[in-house]
């Protein structure tokens, strides 16, 4: 997908991802460093993170670059119960919620778009292709349950607030993309 001047998002599978690990890391710390992040972070995330979340079922990353070089990523899966997130989500939610919408959602993991490259849209340009065509009818991720432009950006594009609070920070958001699912 052609963007703007020089910008292309570009849907990856696991291969090509694994590849291209270290640059993502650079970036997952420089966006998320005003968060905590440290740079031995980017190390974990190309050699233990990355790879990990790559051999899931239906594992998906779209990369913004910007005249050749990646600014940002956003990743994710199909997730089910028996997995850490799930699992852990599922123990903090009312069962009614847990029952609706866990197990076989489509899980988005992580968003970054490097601090030199925000506020362009290329945040809002890569959720919208990450989730493109896919057939899952439930999508569920975290983001942080103040005021911060990723959770204003996911409720831009029609998330809803499933927990406002889950008890250390985050919140949960659910897409429900109302798609018949055949699996
Ligand atoms: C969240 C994040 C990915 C958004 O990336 P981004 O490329 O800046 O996203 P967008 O440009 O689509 O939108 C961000 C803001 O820029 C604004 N914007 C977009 N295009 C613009 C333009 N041409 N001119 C001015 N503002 C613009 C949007 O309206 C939005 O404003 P808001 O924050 O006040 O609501 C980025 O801030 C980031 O990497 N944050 C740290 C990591 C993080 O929080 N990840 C998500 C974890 S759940």
């Amino acid at each position: 997908m052609r963007l703007g001047l020089g910008e292309v998002i570009d849907t990856l599978d696991r291969d090509a991802a694994l590849a291209i690990g270290p640059e993502l890391g650079e970036i997952f710390v420089a966006a998320f460093g005003s968060y905590g992040e440290e740079p031995a972070d980017a190390d974990r995330f190309a050699t233990e993170q990355l790879p990990t979340h790559a051999d899931r079922e239906d594992f998906r990353l779209v990369a913004a670059r910007l005249d050749g070089r990646v600014v940002g990523f956003a990743y994710g899966f199909t997730g089910r119960r028996g997995q850490w997130w799930p699992d852990r989500i599922a123990e903090a939610v009312s069962a009614e919620l847990a029952d609706e919408w866990i197990g076989g959602h489509f899980e988005v993991v992580e968003l970054a778009v490097h601090p030199d490259a925000q506020r362009n849209g290329l945040g809002t340009a890569l959720m919208t292709a990450l989730m493109s065509g896919l057939p899952h009818e439930k999508a569920l991720l975290t983001t942080y349950s103040d005021d911060r432009p990723a959770p204003r950006l996911y409720r831009r594009l029609g998330w809803q607030v499933l927990v406002p609070d889950l008890g250390w920070g985050s919140a949960l958001y659910g897409l429900d993309r109302g798609v018949p699912v055949a699996r």
